[in-house]
């Protein structure tokens, strides 16, 4: 099938290989913010010709554009749409989601949270009519580094470099510190699971900026840490906010870049899911996994 990329950093460069092992993909055009390929993202992907286009811009998380726009104009193309951006997700997901079904088409967005570990896909596939009741996640990699990085006694800045080398910050990394990736993403998963009809905006928030090296060892003399905290429950407030927990809590439990969300379902218990130190090459993976999905229904 044919692909066209919107936006080429490095979740696109890890997909290129698996793109290449697969042998099915072939990518018809590449169009970013430097490097147009058009006058116009829609004249862009007039020119590709392609059934699916790969969106994989900037976070914007008061907006969700570009990648809201990019997708309206694919579906009006007639394109399938797979995206990592949590932006479209978070923004707008009852509209899109409702125009791709009106037009027959498969918008998938399963690396958009916790970087290509089944969130979305394992719901929709595994868990047919098992209602979310709320849940309750630390899912951003960065605040995790940054926090990691002043308990050993190094300073903000070198857990933030340490993320950055790693190609998991936001292009523009206060979106991590100061808790708008954690809102996008509860904001994304709350449209998702428990038809929220929210925005970022709506999650109350509060990033760890506040936090020194001094008093991060303090707090782990006493047994205790901090995590970046992602709640919701349904017909509750949604909440992105930093929070001391105890070191042995299951939240507190992920190292590195690690990610862990605890599902509260009716039929189904509490749910819970961990990935341990993933990387750009897992997120890849999760778009690889949705164009695979959108290749078996066409
Ligand atoms: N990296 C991760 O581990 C990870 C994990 C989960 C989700 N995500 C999400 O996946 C998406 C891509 O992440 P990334 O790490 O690959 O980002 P990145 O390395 O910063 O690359 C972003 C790309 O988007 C392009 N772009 C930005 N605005 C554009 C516009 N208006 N029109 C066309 N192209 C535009 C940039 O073009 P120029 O370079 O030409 O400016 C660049 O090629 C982001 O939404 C991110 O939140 C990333």
């Amino acid at each position: 099938m044919k692909l066209a990329l919107i936006g080429y950093g490095s979740v696109a460069k890890a997909l290129e290989p698996l793109l290449q092992a697969d042998g099915r993909f072939e990518i018809a055009g590449i169009h970013t913010r430097s490097r147009p390929a058009a006058d116009s993202a829609e004249a862009f992907l007039d020119a590709a010709k392609a059934q699916i286009l790969v969106e994989l811009t900037t976070l914007n998380p008061w907006t969700g554009e570009p990648a809201v726009s990019h997708i309206r104009a694919a579906f009006a193309r007639g394109m399938h749409v797979v995206t990592a951006n949590k932006g479209p997700v978070a923004h707008a997901y009852r509209e899109l989601a409702d125009e791709a079904e009106r037009r027959g088409l498969i918008w998938r967005f399963e690396s958009s949270v916790m970087d290509g570990t089944p969130i979305f896909n394992q719901f929709r596939n595994n868990l047919p009519g098992v209602t979310v009741l709320g849940f309750a996640g630390v899912l951003n990699s960065t605040s995790n580094l940054a926090i990691e990085a002043m308990e050993h006694g190094e300073s903000f800045e070198d857990g933030l470099n340490y993320a950055r080398e790693l190609g998991v910050a936001e292009a523009d990394a206060s979106f991590d510190i100061d808790g708008w990736d954690s809102a996008a993403k509860t904001a994304a998963l709350a449209n998702v699971l428990m038809d929220a009809r929210t925005r970022p905006q709506n999650v109350d928030r509060s990033g760890i900026a506040g936090y020194t090296p001094a008093m991060l060892q303090d707090l782990g003399k006493q047994g205790l840490t901090v995590r970046l905290v992602s709640r919701a429950r349904v017909g509750g407030l949604l909440s992105a906010k930093a929070e001391v927990l105890p070191r042995t809590s299951l939240l507190a439990s992920a190292p590195g870049t690690s990610n862990v969300i605890l599902f509260e379902t009716d039929r189904m218990g509490t749910l819970g899911t961990m990935s341990i130190n993933p990387g750009v090459e897992q997120t890849a993976y999760g778009v690889y996994v949705d164009l695979l999905d959108i290749a078996a229904q066409c």
